[in-house]
């Protein structure tokens, strides 16, 4: 039996994957709500993670009693700077991924490598990817500027499910695909960059060893078997960021495998051969979970959050499954209703922090179910301009699998096939990155040779839905309008 669990935003989640691949036991634990002391921050008590993982574990193993487990391995959220001193103690709470105050920082490490385009070209030739206030470096470098009685103590740098691993086995580690997000990883070469931590001033001591994901790299400590109910010495293998292990979760492995994923955030996600880089810096380019394989992915910052934050804010009567089942009455382009979703600015492809969300084309006869319809729709255009962006950077993409929340509802997944306008795979059960850590977990203990062997075992297709050609000809028009809404409305805030 595998243990896989995932470090998210809202909680933790731990799985046991069977010797077949098959998810035999889950259990989950809620985290606090991030707090957001002022516009833009997001920050985390790693401590709380620590907790939620310790229960979750209890948890999944007590519904099976007596369970062997052979091999762990973790996922979560990625991008968070956890901070810790020379005996491992946190430092403060982390900043994590979708913290956006790092913005004055971004400038500063361009700046060190030239300036403005410049600098972000040279940046991405050392890192694959440009300064964003997402990822970790930032993040200390902010502390570094406003708290530097804090960065003068920092003795460790850890991403949250690393931290959790460091909890449950006394060990400080770090896989590639995680790294990539930090923008202290030499990416191509799928090792550290002496030159961007030299220049950003980031000791080399601080940065954990590196491992790919399904390496072991750390065995359960006493102290933590006791905490959970693991045996001592339970090897636990490297993982990956959430996204990385999702896609494994989802068999996204071969070259040309796409995954396009609504959870809080959406992700379209490419496994590419080799480094695939874009020179504006708009996608990611990260080492993949599979050794020797890379991704592209662009992020759309509020997916699901956006349908959440529409529920909450203007309908908090209805049930989703209300307001879907009223939004599938309204025909496709929701009359002209458009839905921007930035509600915690943007990543791909506008790379804007201050980016706001709008909806465009509201008329007298503009009902809820419409604004419902067009938040859908405005989701998937936004997953939309990373298949364009694939289409300039030649990125192939041979099949298109739905995961997240947007793969649990079929008007969801008929928008998205429409939208994108490919064919588009729903697995039997998607089981998100805890699942994918197990298979990690699967291969580390050498029950499968690889996470080929692994996916092949415990991943099937339960239907493809296909595009129909009068609602791609529609949602095609409807795009076109989205597109031009970011450029017509940046500047209206001055
Ligand atoms: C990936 C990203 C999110 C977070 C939170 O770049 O920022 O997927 O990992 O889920």
């Amino acid at each position: 039996m595998f243990l896989g669990m995932d470090i998210g935003t809202g909680g933790t989640r731990a799985v046991l994957v069977d010797e077949k691949g098959q998810l035999v036991a889950s259990a989950s634990s809620e985290h606090a709500p991030f707090r957001t002391p002022h516009p833009g921050w997001a920050e985390q008590d790693p401590e709380d993670w620590w907790r939620a993982a310790q229960q979750a574990i209890r948890e999944v193993l007590a519904a099976m009693p007596g369970v062997h487990v052979d091999a762990a391995a973790l996922t979560g959220q990625m991008h968070g700077a956890v901070m810790l001193d020379k005996d491992g103690k946190v430092l403060r709470p982390s900043l994590i991924w979708c913290d956006t105050r790092t913005e004055p920082q971004c400038v500063w490490l361009h700046d060190q490598f030239g300036g403005g385009e410049i600098g972000r070209r040279k940046l991405i030739e050392l890192t694959a990817n440009p300064a964003l206030p997402n990822f970790t470096l930032t993040k200390l470098l902010w502390v570094k500027e406003h708290e530097p009685e804090i960065f003068a103590r920092i003795a460790h740098i850890l991403c949250p499910k690393d931290y959790v691993r460091y909890r449950l086995t006394g060990t400080y580690a770090m896989d590639v695909q995680e790294a990539s997000g930090t923008l202290l990883l030499d990416v191509a070469h799928r090792r550290w960059s002496k030159e961007v931590a030299k220049v950003a001033g980031i000791p080399e001591c601080w940065l954990p060893k590196l491992f790919e994901s399904p390496e072991i790299c750390a065995k359960i400590s006493d102290e933590a078997a006791a905490l959970t109910g693991l045996k001592p010495g339970t090897p636990v293998a490297a993982g990956a960021g959430d996204q990385g292990a999702g896609a494994v979760g989802m068999g996204i492995l071969e070259p040309g495998s796409v995954s396009a994923t609504i959870g809080t955030s959406g992700v379209v996600f490419a496994a590419t051969a080799a480094p695939t880089l874009d020179p504006l810096g708009r996608l990611h380019t990260f080492c993949h979970a599979v050794p020797g394989r890379w991704h592209v992915m662009g992020v759309t910052q509020a997916a699901g959050l956006s349908l959440g934050w529409w529920r909450e804010t203007l309908a908090p009567d209805q049930s989703y499954d209300d307001l879907t089942a009223a939004a599938a009455e309204v025909p496709p382009g929701s009359d002209g209703l458009l839905w921007t979703p930035y509600l915690l600015g943007e990543r791909t492809p506008h790379l804007d922090p201050t980016a706001t969300a709008a909806f465009v084309g509201i008329t007298a006869t503009t009902t809820r179910a419409h604004f419902t319809r067009a938040v859908l729709e405005g989701v998937a255009y936004s997953l939309k301009d990373t298949f364009t962006l694939f289409l300039e950077l030649g990125i192939p993409v041979k099949g298109v699998r739905l995961g997240g929340g947007g793969a649990r509802g079929p008007l969801w997944r008929e928008i998205q096939a429409n939208i994108y306008a490919y064919a588009c795979e729903r697995l039997t059960a998607e089981e998100g990155g805890a699942f994918g850590a197990a298979l990690m977990a699967g291969v580390g203990a050498k029950h499968w040779p690889d996470l080929e062997a692994a996916c092949a075992a415990g991943i099937t297709v339960a239907e493809t839905i296909q595009p129909d050609p009068a609602k791609v000809q529609r949602y095609a028009e409807g795009y076109a309008g989205y597109r031009r809404v970011y450029p017509a409305l940046k500047g209206v805030h001055g």
